[in-house]
């Protein structure tokens, strides 16, 4: 993931080095501008969480700065501290604020609240961008429902007809290899609808008590023997998991799409592997899983030693249609399904990569608790 950026403006070198330095160790981008210009020049060219701006500078000064910046469309939301030496009289204050600041700081700095203050902003930044890829994702989602409920229904009359068909017109018919082509392409629209409604988390899920290593060892026995050419597939299931209450058809499903990922990024061979752990995730270990709650998991992780997965794209693997592959051969639909999949059946996820190096996907589900029905 990309660092969340803010951007500092002073005209003073040795302040804008003091700023710096006190917000190192947060894990931000820090961007420095030398004036108020330079300062929307950056602005234009990436989206900041934070503006940290001195108001006394030479040419535009913070507060003309700042009257430019609220006039941008796509800048006024960015919220600005002004940071200052000169300028502490209320009325200065007043102004400030008045010119859209949402605070304004006088120097000397205390950097315990300066960095605190940082943390609130960028903490809201990063929470407004995560709302809206799950609005964005909503969306779409809401969209494709639609127009795979029709599809679906279109293609029962388009495979039902074709079914009576064959049927009646009996194995010697000479339109026998037609009709059977009529079928395969109407199974191959049902599979697709499918993994529409999936990703859309419309499709209705049938939990059951699932022994995931049984289901790994049949798709790996049915169909990843096969698929897999020149990729060796290794399995390293931990015995005796507790079972888990989840679809077992979405799971398969799941299974094949994050292995024929890894087939697709293995052009030139390499190892794929299938893991699986009982965790259980303790307050302190949290953030090391990607589950929000502590309890007892049983965790999936499909790790690959493929061409890996680039920052940018990582970003939008998720997202419904995104492929880098060429037309035909990539839908985009595999990932958004997983997540939809995941997210469907209580679980969670992740994804960790690296160019060159390869690609784990981790996914955990609570394990089914022996009171549980
Ligand atoms: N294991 C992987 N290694 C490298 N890239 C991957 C992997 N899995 C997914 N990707 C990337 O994510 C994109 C989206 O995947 P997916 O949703 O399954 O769609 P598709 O496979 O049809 O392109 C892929 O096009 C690829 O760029
Ligand atoms: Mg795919």
């Amino acid at each position: 993931m990309d660092k969340t950026k803010i951007l500092i403006v002073d005209d003073e070198a040795s302040s804008r080095t003091m700023l710096t330095v006190s917000l190192k160790d947060l894990n931000l981008d820090v961007v420095t501008a030398v004036s108020g210009k330079n300062a929307v020049a950056c602005l234009e060219k990436a989206t900041f969480a934070l503006i940290l701006m001195d108001v006394q500078m030479a040419e535009l000064n913070g507060f003309q700065t700042a009257k430019i910046i609220r006039e941008r469309e796509t800048l006024r939301h960015t919220p600005i501290i002004f940071v200052t030496a000169a300028r502490q009289e209320p009325a200065d204050f007043f102004e400030g604020y008045d010119k859209g600041a949402v605070d304004y700081l006088l120097k000397p700095l205390d950097i315990r609240i300066l960095r605190s203050k940082v943390r609130v902003f960028v903490k809201l930044f990063d929470q407004q961008a995560q709302l809206e890829q799950l609005r964005k994702m909503e969306a779409v989602g809401q969209l494709t429902a639609g127009i795979a409920h029709d599809f679906n229904n279109m293609l029962q009359v388009i495979n039902g007809y074709a079914q009576l068909l064959k049927e009646s017109l009996g194995d010697q018919t000479p339109h026998r290899e037609k009709i059977d082509w009529i079928l395969q392409a109407g199974n191959r629209g049902k599979e697709l609808v499918q993994s529409l409604l999936a990703f859309s988390r419309q499709q209705v899920v049938r939990p059951e008590t699932l022994d995931f290593n049984k289901l790994i060892r049949e798709v790996h026995k049915q169909v990843l023997c096969t698929f897999m050419e020149n990729v060796q597939v290794k399995l390293k299931l931990q015995e005796d998991v507790s079972p888990i209450f989840v679809d077992s058809g979405q799971m398969h499903q799941l299974l094949i799409n994050l292995c024929s990922n890894a087939r697709d990024a293995m052009p030139d061979g390499g190892t794929l592997l299938l893991e699986t752990k009982a965790i259980e995730v303790k307050g302190e270990n949290l953030a090391d899983h990607p589950v929000d709650t502590a309890g007892d998991y049983i965790q999936l992780r499909v790790i690959d030693t493929g061409c890996g997965i680039s920052p940018e794209a990582l970003k939008r693997i998720f997202e419904p249609f995104f492929t880098t592959k060429d037309v035909g051969k990539g839908t985009g639909l595999g990932l958004s399904t997983v997540h939809g999949i995941v997210k469907q059946n209580g679980g969670s996820l992740n994804v960790k990569s690296h160019l060159g190096v390869g690609t784990t996907f981790t996914i955990c589900f609570p394990v089914k608790k022996k009171h549980d029905s």
